[in-house]
């Protein structure tokens, strides 16, 4: 689908909620279901990929069903059943990597298949410590389809050389149901949703800076209250920077440090954002932010322990840097190439044909601003929700009008997406 982004005339104004987090949304179901008893999951996220999380678990004996729009029930005995059919993970990731840690140790075979795009996603930063757990794992070159033969698992001690929230999460679930300790390191402290939910249900878990160590442990259902997510809140916080006379609030944004580096950066590029009304919600820090259009943005260098605080905000921060006098650098950020599309490769090749200066490196960019976004071009979204988003926000300043091909694929995070749009409007 070809969507046509023109100029904002006048800025975005007024107050809106932002949806659900997806990656709690994800945990949410998947601990949920692991947990014996009864959970009411409020605000659970409608994008596509939690809901191949939703069946995957339906599918594994679960019973969970919607008693309202985005409120789900989730019935448990704490175990799961052998599906006779493959599990569709779609374009997720985040379902792909974490369920191979739960079905590592189970006493039945699963098949996990994807999209095309999930296919192509590296599996071997998971197959490897899984491997060492004893886990028996076939998979084609490392990439899904993945067959997992349950078996008996056993704790180790890992360190990984990625920050990677989604492997951790693995080798934390795995640990859940292994024989004695698991510990995984990491270099800099990836986001901690897997941490907070275990703990809230009653995991054995402990922390020590970057690294966490798990027990085996039975989970208790618990009643479990999604946040806003931040990385969507992050296009209106870029799309409010950069529009003239805009001066808006997001409600309801999850606010968890090791998410929130994109305030960070906004704040480091003298953008004008408030945070308000901080609290905790299910273990969450939640919020409201404020922003306003920024004249007098200027660029700045984004790297090391940055990066997988705002890994997913990379494309919008790629637009709001093109408007902040100077160069802003992007460093340390090669992980950005194995997401749903090559995302640095992507950028440069669409950021280009509206007019803005962007060089590739091997392990992130470098945009020198500021500079007028020309628009007058049809940009290829590569199936990557992120990516349609982005370029959507740089439309909105655009000269001329911009073609985004794809843009369906914003139902995979956040569907609700232009809507909001039209509601600052
Ligand atoms: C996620 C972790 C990140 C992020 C993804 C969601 C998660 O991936 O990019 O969108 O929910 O754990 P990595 O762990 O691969 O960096």
């Amino acid at each position: 689908m070809l969507k046509r982004v023109q100029k904002l005339k006048n800025g975005l104004r007024g107050v809106i909620t932002i949806p659900s987090d997806k990656s709690i949304s994800h945990r949410a179901v998947m601990f949920s279901s692991l947990a014996k008893g009864n959970c009411v999951i409020n605000n659970f996220s409608s994008g596509a990929d939690c809901h191949s999380t939703l069946n995957i678990f339906k599918q594994l004996g679960v019973n969970i069903e919607f008693i309202g729009k985005k409120t789900l029930k989730v019935e448990s005995e704490g175990k799961l059943n052998h599906s006779f059919t493959p599990l569709d993970a779609g374009n997720s990731g985040t379902t792909t990597r974490l369920i191979s840690g739960i079905l590592a140790g189970q006493n039945f075979d699963s098949t996990i298949i994807g999209d095309e795009s999930l296919s192509k996603r590296p599996m071997k930063r998971i197959i490897e410590p899984l491997t060492l757990m004893g886990a028996n794992i076939e998979s084609v070159d490392g990439h899904a389809p993945l067959t997992i033969h349950g078996c008996k698992l056993n704790g180790i001690n890992y360190s990984s050389k990625l920050s990677s929230a989604q492997v951790k999460s693995c080798i934390l679930l795995a640990g859940l149901n292994a024989e004695g300790e698991t510990t995984y390191t990491e270099p800099y402290i990836s986001r901690n949703h897997t941490e907070l939910l275990l703990d809230y249900l009653g995991a054995d878990i402990k922390v020590n800076d970057s690294s966490v160590t798990v027990r085996p442990s039975k989970l208790t259902g618990k009643d479990i209250e999604v946040v806003g997510d931040i990385s969507s809140a992050a296009f209106f916080i870029v799309a409010g920077l950069i529009t003239t006379k805009s001066d808006f609030i997001i409600k309801n944004v999850g606010l968890n440090p090791t998410r929130a580096g994109i305030i960070d950066i906004v704040k480091r590029m003298n953008g004008q954002i408030e945070i308000l009304d901080k609290h905790v919600q299910s273990g969450e820090l939640v919020g409201n932010i404020k922003v306003q259009y920024s004249e007098n943005l200027k660029g700045c260098t984004i790297e090391g322990e940055d990066i997988p605080r705002l890994i997913d905000e990379l494309p919008v921060i790629a637009v709001l840097a093109s408007q902040a006098e100077g160069q802003t650098t992007v460093k340390n950020a090669e992980d950005l190439r194995n997401k749903e599309s090559d995302r640095i490769k992507c950028l440069v090749s669409e950021l280009t044909k509206i007019g803005i200066s962007i060089t590739e490196k091997s392990d992130g960019f470098i945009i020198n601003g500021k500079t007028k976004i020309t628009g007058n071009a049809e940009l290829e979204s590569y199936h990557d929700h992120r990516l349609a988003m982005s370029f959507y926000i740089a439309g909105l300043i655009a000269e001329k009008e911009i073609g985004i091909n794809g843009f369906e694929w914003t139902k995979i995070s956040f569907p609700e997406f232009e809507e909001l749009i039209y509601k600052l409007i």
